[in-house]
């Protein structure tokens, strides 16, 4: 691995409650004296650090054959704690377009809305970024096994990261509450797959108990290593928009390692003066699993109640989210907020996000159904500039989307008269003779109702 003369990072682990430096990480990620999730942090000052040098050497970067800097996490290696290059697991994830959104800035009043699309990366959801780093770190550690809990999104990651370091890889899942789609990418790539009969909240209780039994490396989001990685998304974003900070940053939240991740990035890049000033991170959860929203809310962030989560945005069914405290600090650092959304405003905006060209699964759809309600809060004014994240993509969970055009998504549930709004928005496939003149007439029909 190449270093620079213009960054020399040293970073530490330390805990986010405590303060303790443990000089390793325990197997469960969490500090010895008191039980709270670590992080890194850079343990020499920024100013030893040419932003702008840092700036034409990542840069420089994008023209190279190496596939280190072919990564867009490995790209930014500097900000990263140290692993020697031997060890690097990659896929060359990343690397991520930026897209205008024209038709939903209109849905949402705003004027500039922009897409962070992390479902274009190499097993199509922003958790590759996270997952080269910590699986690495396993590589680096001589694991054979590495484990996650997971909603489906984390276990199809590991298991490809694993297999292409020559790791086994252990995925617990919630069973019959995620994706085909995902749960299809972890046997494709060889993870031995167990569907418990719990939720995710319960796959990540025995899986802690499991990784403090046996040799197994732990890569869900408590891992820091993961956080680090994550971190280059934010980093690559601000490079897109050459070092130009949004107004607003809006993510989806579930076990909230994403959110926590790219406020750290904003911090760190505000620190180390890599930008000027900090956008506001907003982070969206589903009303059916909404606990940060509510320990914002109703409790100041001063405690986090655990509840059984609910929705059909699978990815973020979580009830008891493991980084709530981390996602809390970027919260109230960046000047963000938290908000809520309904199913049914979930299934709109994913629609409306469709309507754009651009496919994203359900959990990564409550960020512009969030900026709306944010934009009526007045919290996001219509001149102010906006970028989502979106999470995942569109063929991660398609049964969701046909059901929602069919009309069939909300059948049966508490949320079918609300839905009757969503029907402008459905596209309902139409079976019709094999003749011309059918094809033709439908094609007629069609443009007389556009
Ligand atoms: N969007 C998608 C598509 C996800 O898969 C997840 C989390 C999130 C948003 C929320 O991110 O947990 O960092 O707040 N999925 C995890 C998984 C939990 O197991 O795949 P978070």
């Amino acid at each position: 691995m190449s270093t620079t003369p213009t960054a020399e990072t040293i970073s530490r682990l330390r805990c986010i409650s405590c303060g303790a430096t443990p000089e390793s990480a325990s197997e469960d990620f969490r500090c010895l004296a008191c039980g709270d999730l670590l992080e890194f942090f850079f343990s020499h000052s920024p100013d030893t650090i040419d932003p702008a040098a840092l700036k034409s050497l990542w840069l420089r970067r994008r023209a190279s054959r190496e596939p280190l800097d072919q990564s867009g996490v490995w790209r930014f290696r500097e900000l990263l704690p140290h692993i020697p290059a031997e060890h690097a697991v990659t896929l060359r994830e990343g690397n991520t377009p930026l897209y205008d959104m024209p038709r939903c800035a209109q849905a949402a009043g705003v004027e500039n809305l922009q897409a962070k699309h992390q479902g274009m990366n190499p097993t199509a959801s922003f958790k590759d970024t996270g997952m080269t780093f910590a699986a690495s770190s396993a590589h680096q550690g001589k694991f054979r096994w590495v484990a996650c809990a997971s909603t489906g999104n984390t276990s199809a990651s590991m298991a490809a990261y694993a297999a292409r370091g020559n790791m086994r890889s252990l995925v617990l899942i919630p069973e019959g509450k995620i994706s085909w789609g995902k749960l299809s990418q972890s046997l494709d790539y060889g993870a031995l797959t167990c569907q418990l009969r719990t939720d995710f909240d319960g796959c990540v209780r025995i899986l802690n108990e499991l990784v403090r039994q046996k040799p197994i490396y732990l890569l869900n989001s408590v891992n820091p290593y993961r956080i680090e990685g994550q971190k280059t998304a934010a980093v690559e974003l601000l490079e897109q928009l050459n070092w130009e900070p949004p107004d607003h940053i809006i993510v989806p939240g579930g076990n909230l390692g994403n959110s926590s991740a790219i406020g750290k990035a904003l911090i760190e890049m505000r620190d180390l003066k890599l930008i000027s000033r900090l956008p506001k991170l907003s982070i969206i959860q589903a009303h059916g699993a909404n606990p940060f929203y509510r320990s914002v809310r109703e409790f100041d962030g001063k405690k986090l109640q655990p509840m059984t989560a609910d929705t059909l945005a699978t990815a973020i069914r979580i009830g008891n989210p493991a980084s709530w405290k981390k996602a809390l600090r970027v919260l109230r650092e960046t000047g963000g907020t938290v908000e809520e959304v309904s199913e049914v405003e979930i299934a709109m905006a994913k629609a409306e996000i469709g309507a754009d060209g651009i496919g994203c699964e359900p959990a990564s759809a409550v960020t512009l159904a969030g900026l709306k309600k944010l934009r009526s809060r007045g919290f996001v004014k219509a001149g102010e500039s906006v970028v989502l994240v979106l999470t995942g993509h569109l063929l991660k969970d398609p049964d969701y989307t046909i059901k929602f055009h069919r009309g069939d998504l909300f059948s049966g549930t508490p949320s079918e008269a609300e839905a009757l709004q969503a029907k402008p928005l459905q596209r309902t496939p139409i079976v019709i003779d094999a003749s011309l003149g059918a094809v033709i007439s439908a094609l007629e029909s069609a443009d007389r109702n556009s």
